[in-house]
């Protein structure tokens, strides 16, 4: 076989066999196919498109590049989730206590935070001493004892993945459907668990910004899922404006704890209890969403969800004292507020605007090294729909740099649009599938 015929096949429209698809996986993984040829194919790719076959195919030589993780030794449905990325989404954090307390075992992968977007793992370590670099062994061990356990993603885990995401990102050759959900779906379905419920978000935070292409994407990471044998759900939620309140990763920690607390954004809340009603779902430990809302609403007014996010914290070596006292977590010295530069209605936020601000400020990776303060960022007063007076308070924003701060703000204030007309609040869940 030759890269040079698979490349000149793509260019003019053919379709490849599994055999030329785990050629090029398998040979770029081991460095023996050279960037040039596999960035090649990977724009042919991008014009000509691959078909659910293909793309299927893609997935699973991605996923067998490396370790596939055997969670058989955990007993019950594993349930995994996954959001496709966003700005203010701390939903693990809170969802993944809800479900484990209510007797789905979570085994989950998590990554950290590139570009815009936030991470749950940089977010974790909000909690001293919390680490995701636990074994295998131990990943297993956490969940069958107390139900839950998040590891960071190793580099054995689907490693063509991570090259070819690397040469994407390079080529400008990231945006096509299939390489996305092969991408994301090879890691889930290496990582092991039997059931998977994806957030995929739409709006101008997230990657795919027309909600008809988020509705695409979903359903094609379902189909890929399903063919490899998985029970899936999706769920298609706005990312046009940040999720809940708080933006940056302490500040996160805290919302999700104040949502565990039964004190959380309404926009939030609803999101995890979706989520959660899926994945109850699967799990089996629910028939109807009408019971599995009514669980997961159990879970947060006896308090059981946060007292899972203690046991969490602490089996995996954090300090848990924050889960029940979250003034114990970092906290930046520069606190302002953000004024409304006129009067009016909130019309439009530009989401991803704001996760450049929580970036700025120190609270995102500028690239793969950048260590990042864990305590800045933004909490949302007004959002869209809102009315505001001119000086009333967008945000509070909590920072460590003075000048950092004022260029932040500038950048914040210009992120939102306010106008004469109200304008309806935006739809959060736009659908189930
Ligand atoms: N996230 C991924 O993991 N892969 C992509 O291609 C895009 C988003």
């Amino acid at each position: 076989m030759r890269m040079y015929d698979l490349i000149m096949k793509k260019r003019q429209g053919g379709t490849l066999t599994p055999e030329e698809i785990r050629y090029f996986v398998e040979g770029y993984t081991k460095g023996e196919i050279p960037d040039y040829q596999v960035s090649a194919l990977m724009m042919a790719i991008w014009f000509r498109k691959m078909d659910p076959q293909e793309t299927l195919e893609l997935t699973l030589a991605m996923r067998d590049s490396g370790d596939v993780l055997s969670l058989e030794g955990i007993h019950g449905i594993k349930v995994d989730k996954h959001s496709t990325g966003g700005v203010g989404d701390k939903t693990s954090l809170a969802l993944t206590p809800m479900v484990a307390a209510c007797g789905v075992p979570v085994a989950k992968m998590s990554g950290r935070g590139l570009g815009h977007t936030g991470g749950t793992i940089d977010k974790l370590e909000s909690f001293p001493g919390f680490s995701t670099s636990i074994s295998t062994q131990q990943f297993i061990e956490n969940v069958n004892r107390i139900g839950i356990a998040i590891m960071g993603q190793t580099a054995d885990l689907a490693p063509a993945d991570k090259k070819l995401y690397a040469l994407r990102d390079v080529t400008a050759t990231v945006d096509n459907m299939s390489l996305i959900a092969s991408s994301i779906m090879s890691k889930k379905l290496a990582a092991g668990a039997d059931a998977i419920v994806l957030d995929v978000k739409t709006g101008s935070g997230a990657f795919m910004k027309e909600e008809e292409d988020s509705f695409a994407l979903a359903k094609e990471m379902l189909s890929i899922g399903r063919m490899a044998g998985k029970q899936m759900a999706a769920v298609v939620s706005d990312m046009d404006q940040p999720l809940g309140r708080a933006v940056g990763n302490a500040l996160e920690v805290r919302e999700a704890i104040e949502t565990l607390m039964g004190k959380g954004p309404e926009d939030f809340t609803e999101l995890c209890m979706t989520l959660g009603t899926q994945m109850l779902l699967l799990g089996g430990v629910a028939q109807t969403e009408e019971e599995a809302r009514g669980k997961l609403e159990e879970s947060i007014s006896t308090g059981s969800a946060l007292k899972k996010l203690a046991e969490f914290v602490e089996a995996q070596g954090g300090d848990p004292a924050a889960v029940y006292d979250p003034s114990l977590l970092t906290t930046a010295p520069l606190v302002t507020e953000i004024p409304a530069p006129c009067d009016g209605y909130v019309r439009k936020i530009a989401c991803d605007e704001i996760g450049i601000c929580s970036l700025m400020l120190g609270g995102g990776r500028e690239n793969k090294e950048s260590e990042i303060d864990l305590s800045v960022g933004m909490v949302l007063h007004k959002k869209v729909g809102d009315a505001v007076k001119k000086g009333d308070s967008l945000a509070t924003m909590y920072a460590s740099d003075a000048a950092k701060a004022e260029a932040a703000t500038k950048r914040f204030i210009a992120a939102y649009e306010i106008g004469e007309e109200k304008v309806p609040e935006r739809k959060l869940i736009r659908g189930i599938l």
